[in-house]
């Protein structure tokens, strides 16, 4: 029998900035399921893998990061902890600030956050201030309030964040035996598409992995600032985890994208909703819409035969679909189809067996 997954601390404590006398602060993230998606690789040419983030504790890739933000700042002598958020990165925050006895404070965009995020800030104990701006006023604010007053940022700015993420990379190589020919995965801050890069150059540069993949980048049509060259005022997506105008590692991220030979691409919200719904149907796993970005731009990118034929692609599905059910549902035209009474013959018909 192999030992159970520790959380990333523990199983990549050589890779991370931590020291032996670091409190491991973790709920056993990472260790998450990387799936073969048949449609998937049928419909691009590829042999394409989904990296299923929505399998960490609180249900996003963000868990990576915080375990090691978190366990540091405590390690520090923080006693509060405050982020911006679109919704994951305070639910993530806020579930480990409860585990180290730290007090989490969230800024969020007023009223643009799935329920279950706000849900899970608000029984983890968080005092959460709705903003009356975007995510980057947000951001700006919960910088300004790090630097002023005595609480730590725990965004991902904070260089902590992308060393977790980062570990991400580091199983996708474990699991495959090499880095895949392509990458793709949601962009908003801009964060993790950095974190992956640094795993891939880390473990390539230890002898681990032999290929560096390209790293394709996915945003939403109306919040697409790397896209469109300029930072975007009024940001606006079905994809509220990625509804992000200027993202704080831009140049970061721009370096990744050309070092590594990619790029970032946008798609409209029809084709995120529609990749959702064919990876819930098709592949069983649910997504939120941010994280159905990235297979919506590699069946875009497909379409006009850009995807290297035959190639190994992974894409990272950064969030849990239980998050954000309203979404979905407002999609389909009723919840229940079909009502009968208490009656074999009456189900069968109505379920159309015969
Ligand atoms: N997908 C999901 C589900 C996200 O929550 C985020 C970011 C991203 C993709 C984009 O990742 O910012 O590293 O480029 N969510 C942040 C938050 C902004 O506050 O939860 P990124």
């Amino acid at each position: 029998m192999s030992p159970p997954w520790r959380g990333v601390i523990e199983e990549y404590r050589d890779w991370l900035p931590v020291t032996a006398t670091t409190p491991v602060i973790t709920l056993g993230e990472g260790g998450t399921p990387l799936v073969h998606s048949d449609w998937l690789s049928r419909r691009v040419g590829a042999e394409v893998w989904l990296k299923v983030e929505g399998g960490n504790p609180t249900g996003s890739f963000k868990d990576r990061g915080m375990t090691v933000a978190i366990s540091v700042a405590l390690a520090q002598g923080a006693d509060a902890c405050v982020c911006a958020s679109t919704g994951n990165t305070s639910a993530s925050m806020t579930a480990y600030a409860a585990r180290a006895g730290l007090r989490p404070i969230v800024l969020v965009p007023q009223g643009k956050i799935a329920a279950g995020k706000l849900a899970q800030a608000t029984v983890h104990g968080a005092h959460i201030l709705q903003v009356r701006g975007t995510f980057d006023d947000c951001l700006v604010i919960a910088r300004e309030l790090s630097v002023r007053y005595p609480v730590t940022l725990v965004n991902s700015v904070n260089p902590l964040r992308l060393q977790g993420q980062k570990t991400a990379a580091f199983e996708v190589v474990d699991v495959l035996g090499d880095g895949p020919d392509l990458h793709v995965l949601p962009v908003g801050n801009a964060g993790n598409i950095c974190a992956y890069w640094q795993g891939y150059q880390e473990y390539a540069a230890a002898g681990r992995a032999s290929r560096l993949p390209s790293m394709w980048g996915i945003q939403a049509d109306g919040a697409a600032p790397f896209v469109v060259g300029r930072p975007v005022a009024a940001p606006e997506t079905v994809a509220t985890a990625i509804r992000i105008g200027n993202p704080a590692s831009w140049s970061l991220a721009a370096d990744a994208c050309d070092e590594s030979g990619g790029r970032i691409g946008a798609v409209s919200d029809e084709q995120i909703l529609r990749a959702q719904r064919d990876l819930a149907a098709r592949d069983g796993v649910f997504v939120e819409p941010a994280s159905a970005a990235g297979v919506a731009g590699l069946l875009s990118a497909a379409e006009r035969r850009e995807v290297p034929v035959g190639g190994q692609v992974v894409v990272t599905l950064t969030g849990h679909g239980l998050k954000d059910t309203a979404t979905v549902m407002a999609g389909f035209d009723s919840v229940i189809d079909t009502v009968v009474d208490v009656e074999v013959h009456a189900a069968a018909a109505a379920a159309g067996l015969s």
